[in-house]
């Protein structure tokens, strides 16, 4: 963080009592996470975790594993929670579960990664190898990954929550045109999660999956929040509103993820970055104030006018 930015951090931030060292900056003790709750059990969740997939797949280097580390490390000192992977994503499991060990497995850590593959049997294999590459006994949360198998991969899950071998059970799709099927799982099956696309310019499931979810009490994480760093580089260089401050924005960041999780329904949005200083900026967005839904319609219109 530049010293401006962190001069404007502090000024905006309801900083009251214990102050703590962090990073070469300070933080308030009491700011903590924003959280919203997992309709179907209850727990809480940040509203921002966060995705592992190109990001985290740095295969053997010990360096980029350190510096992957790094940016788990920062994800945790702001009281990050859920961690998404999946076995589609090459070594990323493996670079989580290196990264937890050496930070002694945080005690906020939400562990969510899928079921890839169509067959039931080598679904079981891979949750077994998937548990053996985090280093951990459960899962917080096994998701079908792009719907693929779902029938009997949501069986074997329910199965393994039923026996307390799993924490939530969830499905995901990434792509528009798997939304009716997503939408016929979600009225049909006691879902805990469900996974989907969500940014201020991908809004295609504000029409009837979130208010679905809602209705059926089905806790959503965003994906692809950033759209992959497109809408990032859409706005380099562009002015934040004004009225960005009303609603604790330092950045462009912290303005897209805001938009995502003041949406009622979205229970966390998970970009994925493998910059230790932009995980920061990610985090941010889980705190202060967010958007009602007025300041939402004004940040679609500032978004077009760009
Ligand atoms: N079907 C599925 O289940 C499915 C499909 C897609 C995605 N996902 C999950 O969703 C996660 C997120 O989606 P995604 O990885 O596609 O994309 P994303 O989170 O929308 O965007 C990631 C990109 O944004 C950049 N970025 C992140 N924070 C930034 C910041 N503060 N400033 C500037 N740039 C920033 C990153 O670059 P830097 O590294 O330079 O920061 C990276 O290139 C995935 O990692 C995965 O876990 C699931």
């Amino acid at each position: 963080m530049k010293r401006r930015e962190f001069l404007e951090w502090i000024a905006l931030s309801a900083v009251s009592a214990v102050l703590v060292p962090y990073s070469g900056a300070t933080v308030a003790a009491e700011d903590k996470p924003l959280t919203r709750k997992i309709p179907s059990t209850g727990a809480m969740l940040p509203l921002i975790g966060m995705g592992t997939w190109i990001t985290f797949n740095v295969g053997n280097s010990e360096r980029l594993r350190n510096t992957r580390t790094d940016v788990l490390r920062e994800f945790f000192k702001w009281g990050g929670g859920l961690i998404d992977s999946s076995p589609m994503y090459g070594s990323s499991e493996e670079v989580v579960g290196y990264g937890l060990a050496k930070l002694n497995f945080p005690p906020t850590l939400f562990s969510a990664t899928k079921v890839w593959t169509s067959s039931v049997t080598e679904g079981l294999e891979q949750i077994q190898e998937s548990k053996k590459l985090w280093k951990l006994k459960k899962f917080d949360l096994l998701q079908v990954h792009n719907l693929d198998g779902w029938e009997g991969h949501l069986k074997t899950l329910f199965k393994m929550k039923e026996s307390g071998a799993l924490g939530h059970v969830g499905v995901t799709t990434s792509h528009g045109r798997r939304h009716d099927e997503l939408e016929r799982i979600m009225r049909t099956q006691p879902l805990d999660f469900v996974q989907l696309t969500y940014n201020i310019r991908d809004r295609a499931v504000e029409s009837r999956l979130l208010g679905l979810a809602q209705d059926r009490g089905i806790a959503v994480i965003a994906n692809r929040p950033l759209d992959g760093g497109d809408l990032i580089r859409r706005v380099q260089g562009k002015p934040l509103p004004p009225w960005a401050r009303e609603i604790d924005c330092q950045n462009w960041p912290q303005f897209l993820l805001k938009f995502i999780v003041s949406h009622p329904a979205i229970t966390c949005a998970i970009p994925a970055t493998r910059v230790v200083t932009h995980m920061r900026e990610n985090m941010g967005a889980g705190r202060g104030r967010l958007p009602d839904a007025a300041t939402r319609v004004k940040m679609i219109q500032y978004m077009a006018s760009l």
